[in-house]
């Protein structure tokens, strides 16, 4: 990595020292107000272990969710301080504010063994904007920072990048290390085979990956929702199914530009998109959808073919689900793109899952341990893959 990590800090810019650590605590709430997913708590144990093992007192920022620059208490932090001293098994104090005397006095009493967790950084305007006084006063809280926020190293915001420029050693923890080396080398290509699955909605998040990945995969499987928009595209009728209009002719472009690099599904699980259940679902040609019925999951023979491609490749990114997952009936070619994937792993390929739909569907898999790295970054590892760096790793010390 061209930056500096936690790893190269000296002893002395750790022992005593306030650290001021971003995370990505953006983690999902139950209805109930819990931490639903421990996913990224779990993820930043590594950086808060090292820094108190070498005497440092960590003052943690993140954001949750998009209050827009407004106090809004079912955005708060708080509920995430009881699991993550859980977690860490160390006592964490929370302070509901961060610009604030108060926060900072907070951080000038914490002892070491001890972990403060301040506010949502986006309850204040300047949080997303940038603002230079709203990164000077995030400066007031620690005496060296860390990002270890790989979800929100895309965000050119205040508590990632503006920070930086007010506390001396910047560096990057160790998730977001990690994070940089396992996406880094998909960049670079990787062994061969290299085997990219795309999903979800929505080819607009995704033009950067396709263009990247048109250069350097062996093959680019495309499913989910993805699918119908280049099947429109291809002429198919596709019924109700969800078709991105406005990227019909990009996708007709990608088509002419990939060749027999994109592979598309041959075969749809179709159903009333309004049914409770699968329980009329029927399975037919990709390219003829009833008009009243709408694509939710790739079929059998796509599966099969999809399945066999992954298995035989020597490195594997994937990025969205091939069908509705989260509904039963209509999570078979997700579940069996994680099977091929895990498989492809046990057999020494390189496989990464990057985005929050697919690593939740790796979960409901039960294969999150069976792949090679799981990203905690959704927007943050398209965009890396895309442009090979981010806004808060620029920000960072140079190694
Ligand atoms: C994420 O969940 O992808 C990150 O926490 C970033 O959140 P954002 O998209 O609201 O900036």
């Amino acid at each position: 990595m061209l930056r500096k990590s936690v790893a190269d800090l000296a002893p002395s810019d750790l022992d005593g020292r306030r650290v001021l650590i971003r995370v990505d605590y953006n983690v999902p709430l139950a209805a109930d107000g819990s931490v639903s997913d421990l996913t990224r708590v779990r993820a930043t144990l590594p950086t808060l272990r090292y820094v108190m093992k070498n005497g440092g007192r960590p003052v943690l920022l993140s954001h949750l969710g998009r209050p827009k620059g407004e106090v809004v208490p079912s955005m708060s932090l708080a509920p995430v301080a009881p699991v993550l001293a859980e977690e860490l098994g160390a006592p964490v104090r929370f302070v509901p504010s961060t610009d604030t005397d108060d926060a900072v006095r907070a951080s000038t009493e914490l002892q070491p063994g001890q972990v403060l967790l301040l506010e949502n950084t986006r309850f204040l305007p300047g949080e997303t904007t940038n603002d230079p006084a709203v990164a000077e006063r995030f400066a007031r809280l620690g005496d060296v920072f860390i990002n270890d926020a790989f979800g929100s190293t895309h965000r050119a915001h205040a508590s990632v990048v503006g920070v930086a420029d007010h506390v001396r050693p910047a560096v990057a923890g160790f998730l977001v290390q990690r994070e940089l080396e396992a996406l880094g080398g998909l960049r670079s290509g990787g062994k061969r085979p290299f085997v990219v699955i795309l999903g979800g909605a929505k080819i607009g998040d995704k033009i950067g990956l396709l263009e990247t990945f048109l250069g350097t995969a062996d093959r680019i499987l495309i499913g989910g929702a993805m699918a119908n928009t280049f099947l429109s595209a291809m002429g198919a009728s596709t019924g109700q199914s969800l078709v991105e209009r406005d990227a019909v002719a990009l996708a007709g472009r990608f088509l002419a530009m990939g060749g027999d690099t994109l592979v598309l599904p041959t075969d749809l699980v179709v159903a009333d998109p309004g049914a409770p259940d699968s329980a009329g679902a029927v399975v037919v040609a990709a390219d003829s959808v009833p008009q009243d019925l709408a694509a939710l999951d790739i079929g059998p023979e796509s599966r099969e073919a999809f399945s066999a491609i992954v298995r035989g490749a020597k490195t594997v990114f994937w990025n969205g689900p091939m069908g509705l997952f989260e509904k039963p009936g209509f999570d078979a070619g997700t579940a069996s793109v994680a099977r091929a994937t895990a498989e492809c792993t046990a057999a020494g390929a390189f496989t990464v899952i990057g985005g929050g739909d697919s690593a939740a569907a790796i979960r409901q898999a039960g294969l999150s341990d069976a792949v090679s790295h799981v990203s905690t970054g959704g927007g943050a590892s398209l965009e890396f893959l895309a442009q090979g760096s981010l806004p808060g790793i620029e920000a960072l010390d140079p190694a």
